[in-house]
């Protein structure tokens, strides 16, 4: 009997699954004048018909979101009903170009409105520190060197600047702002955070977002409705807390790690960032690789609906990040039905949709995922996507924003105001006007790949200065002036060694890295570049070291050999900023966004300033030197 009675339900799911898929070929295609197609109506009566018209495949096709690379054929996307694609970094189109990527992008949402109902795709991007995959776009300083500029109205013109630049090649969502909160140095994340206070990473954060999500046009100014580029809170949360060791992947050590914190840690340090930004109108959240506790993120039901969505009342999309649902232990079936129940509402699967989306369709069929908190998650994606009028617009390619001269400049001023002044003595710096015979060495002194640091043009960023941008060594060329000798030796090797130079500029540090391929046991300075700063001493009246790092070095005791140290971060494609400041062109305005260690031991440094050991970091946050 209980095999009949099995055998009837297997059956009746059966024939309830088939219609639910077969009802895309039944169903009507819908009228020109369907209410979702006209932009007349509110947002949220356009989403409501447009989401009663939507078949359960339609519906979970937009909680979809997976790498431009994974699609097998682009008919896939409009059968599929796929709701967002997106470019992991370096994920590029064979003509890197700000024109080849806007093809690339219409042709994808071209595919996707030829849809049953022609719902466009979202083009997701990491424009972490500038729209930085494409060859050609402004390269702004790494987040970790906003933080040092601590300034907010800087760091919403650079996010405008760079929604612009995305906007220009068809992209329609970025993956930033970071709130991170890194405290171990160790970590290979560290630059891309603002720092590790709080209150800074929510300031700067909720100024990111507005600056990204702010429409242009003044009409539209005031209108709620509409968003220019949707921006993204990441990680959430507790990322930058993570314990040495703990990295679930074994090539890493501390990245995708566990957070170690209380509850109560983690509402008064890492929640606050968020609750601003949120406040300040952030479009999604992505969700951390890392665990808490015993369960990773994508998996706390608590943390993603009761927090974020029911205290913080957050309205928008909550992405998964990469692989993370797969990562939740179980079956890719089993994973998934947790990971949308936690509240997940877009999974960035990123490969296997077809599979993703059958997996699904079964679990609502099969009651393990309800049709209301399917239609949670699609109602978030319809609203961001007519929010971002991406049923009514079609983008326009316009060449002359991507790497405009107006974002160069902006960039060159970031860069000015991120440079920490850590040691001067004697006042070597600014440079005076006597000083008539400069030697520049270090491995980092000729490379825009390396000033740029990772998430640039590829994952892990590229090497040399084969696309636009000024070195630091151009800059100082360009500022010293004609009256001035400047000779390089990146190893700091001089000819004419028995004449002394007035001044030495070594400008030394890390070679690009992204994510936990920066995990690090010791962070410091090559034996190379000690080496070439020790050759330019003896060449040299005075020395000056630019630090060129995504975090703070363990410098050691080579620091006292040293006149001046400037903590330059990772500038970006306008190092001639770095120029305008040691010329005194501009002033030292930055100061440290978090504890620069003395040594490894010390960290991590607690979100309240205390190191493992109980000895004081080597400069405390905040701390840094200036020039008048
Ligand atoms: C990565 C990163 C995340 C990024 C995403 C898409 O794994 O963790 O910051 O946005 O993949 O590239």
């Amino acid at each position: 009997m209980g095999l009949i009675f099995f055998l009837l339900i297997i059956a009746g799911l059966s024939v309830y699954i088939f219609f639910t898929n077969k009802k895309d070929v039944l169903v009507d295609m819908p009228s020109q004048n369907a209410l979702y197609k006209n932009p007349k109506k509110t947002v949220d009566a356009r989403v409501e018909d447009l989401l009663k018209r939507m078949t359960l495949k339609e519906k979970v096709g937009q909680m979809t979101l997976i790498e431009k690379k994974s699609i097998s054929e682009e008919g896939d996307i409009p059968l599929y009903g796929i709701g967002g694609l997106l470019s992991g970094a370096g994920a590029n189109p064979e003509n890197n170009s700000p024109e080849g990527w806007f093809e690339m992008v219409s042709g994808f949402t071209e595919a996707s409105k030829q849809s049953r109902l022609g719902i466009p795709i979202l083009y997701g991007v990491d424009a972490v520190h500038g729209h930085t995959n494409v060859v050609g776009a402004t390269i702004f300083p790494h987040a970790i060197g906003l933080g040092a500029t601590g300034n907010a109205d800087l760091v919403y013109k650079i996010a405008r600047a760079t929604a612009r630049e995305i906007k220009a090649t068809g992209v329609s969502w970025s993956f930033s702002p970071n709130l991170d909160l890194p405290q171990d140095i160790r970590w290979g994340r560290t630059y891309e955070a603002f720092g590790d206070d709080p209150v800074l990473a929510g300031t700067l954060g909720a100024a990111y977002v507005k600056g990204l999500e702010e429409v242009e046009d003044s009409k539209d100014k005031n209108d709620e409705e509409k968003v220019f580029i949707l921006s993204t809170l990441k990680h959430y949360i507790g990322l930058g807390g993570m314990r040495w060791g703990t990295a679930t992947n074994p090539e890493y050590r501390i990245d995708q790690g566990v957070t170690e914190s209380s509850e109560e840690l983690l509402r008064s340090v890492y929640l606050p960032p968020f609750r601003e930004a949120v406040e300040a109108g952030a479009g999604s959240v992505m969700i951390g690789l890392n665990t808490w506790g015993d369960t990773k993120l994508a998996a706390q039901r608590y943390l993603v609906t009761d927090v974020l969505k029911g205290e913080l009342g957050f309205d928008g999309i909550v992405v998964s990040d990469w692989y993370g649902v797969y990562e939740i232990p179980g079956s890719e079936y089993g994973a998934s039905v947790i990971a949308i129940n936690a509240g997940i509402d877009m999974v960035m699967v990123p490969f296997e949709y077809k599979s993703f989306t059958n997996n699904v369709i079964s679990a609502v069929s099969r009651g393990d995922i309800s049709m209301a908190r399917i239609d949670d998650s699609v109602r978030r994606i319809l609203r961001a996507k007519f929010r971002l009028g991406l049923f009514d617009e079609s983008p326009t390619f316009d060449a002359s924003v991507v790497g405009s001269k107006e974002h160069r400049t902006l960039a060159r001023e970031a860069v000015s105001e991120s440079l920490v002044l850590l040691k001067n003595e004697a006042e070597v710096l600014p440079l005076r006007d006597d000083v008539k015979h400069i030697r520049v060495a270090g491995s980092a002194a000729d490379n825009i790949g390396q000033q740029s640091g990772a998430w640039t043009i590829e994952w892990q960023g590229v090497d040399g200065n084969w696309f636009p941008g000024t070195s630091i060594l151009t800059g100082i060329k360009e500022i010293a002036g004609s009256d001035v000798r400047v000779e390089y030796s990146s190893d700091g090797v001089f000819e004419n060694d028995l004449e002394y130079a007035d001044v030495g500029i070594a400008v030394v540090g890390e070679s690009p890295y992204a994510e936990g391929v920066g995990d690090r046991e010791s962070p410091k300075l090559s034996a190379v570049d000690l080496a070439a700063i020790e050759r330019l001493r003896w060449v040299s009246k005075k020395v000056v070291v630019i630090l060129i790092s995504g975090r703070p070095l363990i410098v050691g005791d080579a620091l006292l050999n040293w006149d001046a140290v400037v903590a330059a971060w990772l500038p970006g494609s306008e190092g001639a900023g770095v120029a305008d400041v040691l010329f005194g062109k501009k002033p030292f305005v930055g100061t440290l966004p978090l504890p620069w260690p003395a040594r490894v031991r010390q960290v991590p440094i607690t979100p309240d300033g205390r190191t493992q050991d109980g000895s004081n970091p080597l400069f405390p946050r905040y701390f840094g030197l200036t020039t008048d």
